[in-house]
């Protein structure tokens, strides 16, 4: 069975990160389409892809993707609309004002909440806010719009497209810790205030070795607040040499995700971040000493990993007695309220 077939028996959206580059390998394209029922654009929806030039916005990746997901049937994760990194030179170098600048993200997150609107159900709303010790990200928009541009932005998309479910996504939070504690303050904060924010987000980027006890406790913390959780981009990168013995143990941690996401009903999707090993944003820039964090090898081929995530989604649906029960798909938030009230701001 596709992995999305097993998952979709727990009520989970399984994912990829695609490429507008990969879709055009044959192999790829075909994985990307059989194992996977949700899609996030790597890159092709980031400001400096869309509008490198100021005023002139360039669709043709973000929408190959769009329609690939829709072609195939697939959930697409819209991704991000609010961060610090991947902006066009023009608007980090440009010296405008607060105002200008609340405008620009204003127009921004509108465009492309309309224009994606009935097509993404799922938006990164603001990626990566919170620093290690907690307290918000110092980034741009923090420093032109204050701590409240991330409720401005997640009230502006819930205008355009009021269907959709609105994330904030963060790293390294996978854990207890003041992070882990800054993002979950925020969380409540917002729902406090009825911002529109319907789940958080997790980034997995894992290194070899690196387990995850305690993430199901995590994504249950941000459940009891009534939120749907989900791990967005999850990759387990290793130094070289690979050995049998390393693809092992990456396949441990992914089928430990795996059961992690499953332990929590709120937990409704897994999104792998790049479909094969020749393809993943992992050595690229900093990390390039790494390699071979995702699912398929260097020519498509399932790894280990692929087959403990195919496990770990199959394990939990076989009875004692050997017979196969459909789990209901009971996932997303536990106490959804049926409509945000409205905030004009
Ligand atoms: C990465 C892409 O995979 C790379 O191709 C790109 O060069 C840099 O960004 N967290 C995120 C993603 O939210 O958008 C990042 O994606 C990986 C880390």
């Amino acid at each position: 069975m596709t992995l999305r077939d097993l998952a979709a028996r727990h009520g989970l959206s399984l994912g990829a990160a695609l490429t507008e580059r990969g879709l055009a390998v044959p192999r790829y394209r075909e994985l990307a389409a059989t194992e996977f029922s949700s899609v996030t654009p790597e890159n092709a929806m980031k400001w400096d892809h869309l509008e490198r030039d100021r005023h002139t916005r360039t669709w043709a990746r973000a929408d190959a993707i769009a329609r690939f997901a829709a072609q195939h049937g697939q959930e697409l994760r819209g991704h991000p609309l609010v961060w610090h990194d991947q902006l066009p030179h023009w608007l980090t170098e440009g010296h405008f004002t607060p105002a200008e600048l609340a405008t620009l993200l204003r127009t921004h997150v509108t465009t492309l909440t309309r224009r994606y609107a009935g097509t993404v159900t799922a938006w990164d709303v603001v990626n990566e806010p919170i620093e290690d010790d907690g307290s918000p990200r110092r980034t741009l928009w923090h420093e032109a719009l204050g701590p409240d541009y991330i409720a401005h932005a997640l009230t502006w998309a819930h205008a355009t497209d009021p269907a959709a479910r609105l994330y904030v996504n963060e790293f390294n939070a996978l854990a207890e810790g003041p992070k882990a504690k800054g993002l979950h303050d925020l969380a409540a904060s917002l729902l406090d205030r009825s911002i529109p924010l319907h789940g958080v987000g997790f980034q997995c980027h894992l290194l070899l070795g690196q387990e995850v006890p305690g993430l199901a406790r995590t994504l249950n913390r941000f459940a009891d607040l009534g939120l749907e959780v989900a791990v967005t981009e999850l990759s387990v990168r290793m130094l070289p040499p690979v050995t049998p013995a390393k693809l092992a143990a990456q396949a441990a941690t992914y089928r430990a995700v795996v059961e992690e996401c499953l332990a929590v009903p709120a937990c409704t999707g897994l999104t792998v971040w790049g479909i094969g090993d020749a393809d993943s944003w992992v050595p690229q820039g900093s990390r390039s000493r790494y390699g071979t964090p995702t699912l398929y090898d260097d020519a498509y081929r399932p790894k280990p990993a692929r087959e403990a995530m195919a496990r770990a989604l199959g394990a939990a649906v076989v009875t004692a007695c050997g017979r196969q029960v459909r789990a209901l798909p009971i996932r997303g938030r536990a106490d959804a309220p049926a409509e945000y009230p409205a905030v004009s701001r």
